[in-house]
């Protein structure tokens, strides 16, 4: 089955509202037709961002996905600092990155509340990007597929196929984000089948070939052409690179050819 490739920036806590117009005008400026089409590519800026992003690219008619970095998994209600699905929706996100490692490490973050995040996003009609990766010291003990596909089947826990179907995985090894370390592409296949195979045994194996699932980690235009032609990598989840114009274009563009 073809799965359509998906690049999406995690612009992560950069940008000003200023800069980040300006980031999304050139992004916008340098898109190909066929972005949106043969490529999804997505842009999540922080919170304060997403309103001027969609703004630019709802008036460039962009073809390019809006989506967070985060959410609550309360409509609304007294959660100080938090921000709900329902206001993502009427922002006009399509996408919600959940279970980042840097959220698990350093903000509390847990299978159990990336769960509850997951089904809030899709009772209200937003595609969860559920994060997933191991550390180095989980590689060194060579229990990395294990502990990955317990972050995913936990996170996917009582979701049913309907919703299941939609998610994007991004499988980040948590030793190569921001690090310039990568996986041998291989290597990152491997965990990618992995996470597919687990998908197929909680669902079915034709729903586990529709998912795309997207490499994270220092990804570059450099060494993209390594990864995308891999047959369980579906495009990448980009920190870094996506907070230049023309680095972003080239990842994307890369699953082009
Ligand atoms: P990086 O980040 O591309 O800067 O390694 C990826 C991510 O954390 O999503």
């Amino acid at each position: 089955m073809k799965r359509t490739y998906m690049m999406a920036g995690n612009w992560k806590m950069n940008k000003t509202t200023t800069e980040a117009v300006v980031l999304s005008q050139r992004i916008s400026n340098h898109r190909e037709d066929t972005w949106g089409t043969e490529v999804e590519v997505v842009l999540c800026p922080p919170f304060i961002d997403l309103k001027s992003v969609r703004n630019v690219l709802e008036f460039d008619h962009a073809s390019i996905a809006l989506g967070a970095q985060n959410v609550h998994w309360a409509d609304n209600g007294a959660f100080t600092g938090e921000i709900s699905p329902v206001m993502l929706k009427e922002v006009g996100c399509s996408y919600c990155i959940i279970g980042h490692s840097e959220r698990r490490e350093m903000f509390g973050e847990t299978d159990e509340t990336v769960n509850r995040k997951a089904k809030a996003l899709f009772a209200h009609g937003i595609v969860p990007i559920l994060c997933c990766g191991e550390t180095a010291q989980t590689r060194d003990e060579g229990k990395t597929n294990e502990f990955v596909c317990g972050q995913i089947e936990a996170g996917l826990a009582g979701i049913d196929a309907s919703d299941a179907g939609k998610i994007v995985i991004a499988y980040e090894p948590i030793w190569a984000i921001g690090t310039g370390r990568v996986p041998t592409p291989e290597a990152a296949d491997e965990v990618c089948g992995a996470i597919r195979a687990t998908i197929a045994s909680l669902y079915s194996p034709q729903l586990a070939e529709g998912i795309r699932i997207l490499y994270g980690g220092s990804m570059k235009p450099e060494n993209a052409a390594f990864f995308l032609p891999m047959p369980n990598i579906d495009g990448g989840l980009i920190g870094g690179a996506a907070l230049d114009a023309d680095s972003f274009r080239d990842l994307v563009n890369a699953c082009l050819v």
